[in-house]
């Protein structure tokens, strides 16, 4: 029962104030709802993620665990009050060491930080890792936050921006990264108009069931609220169906008659904050009537059909054929096989969706969490039936995505709502109805067999895949085809036969989720290498070097490549790998229940779409007074595209990077730069912005008449221009105004150049490969399977290197995700769905990190640069496992590496 508000009187940074409300609400609400204090973020509303930490009297707490009541009397900091002249101390270290990604951690972070060194002014690593181990973080990995508490009252000087011509890799923060250490980023659930209705969804409890709805009119008058559904959006004239992929597009936004998993969306329920404050969703008028759920794909071709239309449960089969794997096992002198299962693995970001809509004269505005914009006012115009411009999204700060966020969520249910009661309307997902309701990482089981001839080369590999891709299609067929063009591994494989099929189930659908299935799939060919070295009794590394793709071979889709850099990866790796080895030998030689093993794996990502179009386009423009302004529509999830394509378009235009404005993303403002995912943003937008600079510069120097080494100078209304035969000038103002309100402009596009794949998956499916090699120290307890990784050096090609603090970050951040895919992750419907029974990595459980930057030039890519987002994750599991199997014989197929799974493991090896 909620009590009545009460005044309450609170000092919050430093001040007196006074908030009328329940003294049992939560602290974190009054802070955000009641004070405007929105800095502080709410993850999980249950004390699991530590986004909301606030000190009280300078002690960190949950703000979502605090009764307000128990703040009256206690002095309340929170990140608003920890600069109030400029930034503190902390806040410019985490500047400067690239500690906030998408920054929806950095609040709760620097909070628990502050809380430390007011109490420790010079901690250890060990006392840092304590002080932050209840603040979850999911893209940094930890370590650039550790040394950048670490760093503090230490020497730092703040960094300059780079000159003319030297962006492109220079180590410099993140041009965004202010807003995320003041407080100030406005994620999804930060904004809303004034007086904007709160949505809540009604969804299924179950995983198959089909529902009728009861008097809603009458459930509606007596709660002052209005409902939703389906036939609401068929009044509108939309066409309930979305997909990421359009030919595949079966997704409704409101279920119809029939819910098909777990969390699914049937009505939206939309009231004053204050009503659905206080509001009981359980006595919803809607009567369940549950079908058998089909959940295991080994069973589900042939069981009840999940959707109609595809009886079999069959969404679509991914292939890939090259020569005759049959004839090339056979010829083989070993052959190694394995079967090997992966867990539905959640991505858990800390930021729920959330975002806002309203609508502006004939527009509907939609500020939400998003990877994609475009792509979500192409699904918003079709499922709320508007024309196309009549759609504006403007892309919040997104706290995390990592691919779950390329598929709309709330933006059709706030964008219904705001058109049906003609007042704003906002969304936050519960952090249960994000992880029930949105997409993972697909369940996989592979099997495969490759084999090897008495040299130690590669005679064929054949690999089968049964990927669960859920109630939907989502990515699923992007899954199914490009685990095919990748499960050979980075490795010449001359016979080859790859079959995927991805399945329907009543589980959470599958979508993207870094990596593509491509993590599962090197689990499996990583293995068998390991196992293919023993047979051969060759050193892991050698063999791996041996196979290893160079330039001008021709990869398993029969492309020719070039700027492969898999063996400067690995050959980076040797002088870590003879010590490794050398150090484990020495401490198993000592005896007792922990043993050290090392692992090694690698990986190869092909950048962009997979054989299908996917520009960019990127527009420059000058106005007479001197603004230079950068349109760049590629949202920046945390990953750094707004610093590293700007790094690019400075340096190709010959314009220092201080001098550029960014806009965007938005629909309105910034032409279509896709979505971010599959590791296209550097390559394909960098690429649309190294153009429009060079255009633009083109431009400038036609104007003046000189020669291409000119330099620029913009220097208020005018450039100046100069070359060895001296300087012309331009004034801006005389220039007659253009396009978009700009004196001088330059719009350029860039689309990867691929061939289709062919009925046996031949063709040149990408432009631009990335390549990495992880080498993994770990120590098993062999008496009760618990797994330490203890070191992880990360080798990776990035052809140029555009930003090595970025670079370093990704690395770090992709290697907590791939540790967390093989030991602790595993998502399962129905009893995971919160931060505490779904465990990620905490600070504790990170290893050191040796980040290694590699630099083979890509012909394609711009200033040879390749993609980097996904690639880290892949070689994280298998190095991990190979390394377990090193140090204990335990051979684990089925991720994540649980203690239980382990012991088995080790009992079945025997040791
Ligand atoms: Fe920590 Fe994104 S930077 S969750």
């Amino acid at each position: 029962m909620t009590a009545q508000p009460t005044h309450l009187n609170l000092q919050v940074n430093g001040k007196p104030v006074v908030v009328q409300a329940d003294p049992m609400r939560r602290l974190s609400d009054v802070l955000r709802e009641d004070l405007g204090l929105r800095g502080s973020k709410v993850g999980c509303d249950a004390g699991d993620c530590g986004a909301c930490t606030v000190l009280v009297d300078g002690a960190p707490v949950c703000s979502c665990l605090t009764p307000v009541v128990r703040a009256v009397g206690h002095s309340v900091e929170t990140i608003e009050g920890l600069s109030p002249n400029g930034l503190s101390d902390l806040q410019n270290a985490f500047l400067r060491h690239g500690a906030a990604q998408c920054g929806i951690c950095t609040p709760g972070m620097l909070m628990a930080a502050t809380g430390l060194l007011a109490e420790t002014p010079a901690p250890t690593r060990s006392q840092v890792e304590d002080a932050l181990g209840g603040v979850l973080c999911r893209c940094t990995g930890y370590a650039k936050i550790i040394d950048a508490v670490l760093s503090v009252g230490h020497s730092g000087a703040a960094q300059a921006l780079p000159a003319s011509g030297q962006a492109v890799g220079a180590r410099i923060e993140r041009l965004d990264g202010l807003a995320k250490v003041n407080g100030a980023e406005v994620f999804g659930a930060d904004h809303w108009p004034e007086g904007a209705l709160v949505v809540r969804a009604i969804r299924s409890p179950h995983f198959a069931a089909s529902f009728e709805f009861g008097d809603l009119a009458g459930w509606e008058a007596a709660r002052a609220v209005q409902v939703f559904t389906a036939r609401d959006l068929a009044a509108l004239g939309g066409v309930n169906r979305f997909g990421v992929i359009p030919p595949f597009a079966d997704q409704p936004a409101l279920a119809e008659t029939e819910a098909r998993l777990r969390g699914e969306a049937v009505a939206i329920v939309v009231g004053t904050h204050k009503v659905m404050d206080a509001i009981d969703l359980s006595d919803f008028p809607i009567t369940w009537t549950t079908l058998t759920p089909v959940m295991d794909p080994a069973t589900a071709i042939g069981a009840r059909a999940v959707q109609a239309e595809r009886a079999d449960n069959v969404l679509t089969r991914g292939r890939v054929v090259q020569g005759d794997a049959a004839a090339g096992l056979g010829a083989a002198a070993h052959v190694a096989e394995v079967t090997v299962e992966t867990a539905y693995v959640e991505h858990a970001y800390i930021e729920p969706e959330a975002g806002c809509a309203w609508v502006e004269g004939d527009t509907l505005v939609i500020q939400a969490c998003t990877q994609a914009p475009v792509m979500d006012q192409d699904d918003v115009a079709i499922l709320l039936g508007l024309p196309r411009e009549r759609v504006r999204i403007i892309p919040a700060a997104a706290g995390g995505g990592f691919g779950s966020k390329l598929d709309v969520s709330l933006q059709p249910l706030i964008g219904l709502a705001a058109l049906l009661t003609g007042q704003p309307c906002r969304m936050v997902y519960s952090r249960a109805e994000s992880m029930q309701s949105t997409t993972k990482r697909h369940p996989a089981t592979m099997s495969a067999q490759i084999g090897v001839d008495a040299a130690g080369r590669i005679t064929g590999m054949a690999f089968e895949g049964q990927f669960n891709t859920g109630a939907y299609a989502s990515w699923g067929p992007t899954v199914a085809n490009r685990v095919p063009v990748h499960a050979s591994g980075p490795y010449l494989t001359p016979n080859y036969r790859a079959e995927t099929v991805a399945i329907h189930t009543n589980g959470p659908v599958s979508g993207a989720f870094r990596g593509f299935g491509v993590p599962q799939a090197a689990v499996v060919q990583e293995v068998l290498y390991d196992d293919l070295a023993a047979a051969l009794a060759m050193d892991r590394l050698a063999f791996r070097r041996l196979n290893a793709l160079s330039d001008g071979d021709r990869s398993v889709c029969g492309q020719q490549l070039h700027g492969v850099g898999i063996d400067a990866c690995l050959a980076a790796l040797e002088p870590r790998w003879a010590q490794a080895n050398a150090d484990a030998a020495a401490f198993n030689a000592a005896g007792g229940a922990l043993r050290r093993g090392v692992g090694l794996a690698s990986c190869w990502y092909g950048c962009g779409n997979t054989a299908l179009p996917n520009p960019s386009t990127v527009r420059l423009g000058i106005t007479a007074q001197g603004r230079l302004c950068l349109h760049q529509g590629a949202t920046d999830i945390g990953q750094g595209s707004n610093t590293v394509v700007t790094q690019i378009c400075a340096d190709a235009l010959g314009l220092p990077i201080a001098q550029f404005e960014l806009i965007g993303p938005d629909t309105a403002l910034t032409p279509d730069c896709g979505k971010t995912s599959a590791s296209r943003q550097t390559v394909v937008t960098g690429k649309a912005a190294m153009l429009s600079g060079q255009a633009l510069r083109q431009q400038i120097l036609a104007l003046t008449n000189r020669g291409a080494d000119a330099d620029l100078t913009l220097d208020g209304g005018r450039i100046i221009v100069t070359d060895a035969a001296g300087a012309g000038e331009i004034s801006l103002a005389d220039l007659p105004l253009g396009a978009h309100g700009y004196v001088l402009m330059a719009e350029e596009s860039y689309d990867p150049p691929t061939l289709p794949l062919d009925e046996d998956g031949q063709g040149a499916p990408y432009a631009v490969y990335g390549y990495g090699a992880h080498l993994a120290e770990v120590e098993v307890d062999m008496a009760l399977g618990v797994v330490k990784v203890l070191h992880i050096t990360a080798a990776h090609d990035l052809g140029r290197v555009i930003n090595p603090q970025l670079a370093e970050g990704q690395i770090e951040g992709g290697i907590a995700q791939g540790l967390g895919m093989a030991l602790m992750e595993e998502f399962i419907p129905g009893r995971t769905e919160n931060l505490h029974d779904y465990l990620i990595p905490t600070a504790g459980d990170m290893p050191k990190i040796t980040p290694i930057l590699i630099e083979v030039p890509d012909p394609e890519g711009p200033m040879g640069a390749k993609g980097l987002g996904e690639h880290v994750l892949i070689p994280t599991a298998p190095a991990i496992l190979n390394a377990i199997r090193d140090a204990s014989g335990a051979r684990v197929t089925r991720l994540p590496a649980l203690p239980h799974r382990v012991l088995a493991a080790i009992q079945e090896a025997g040791q």
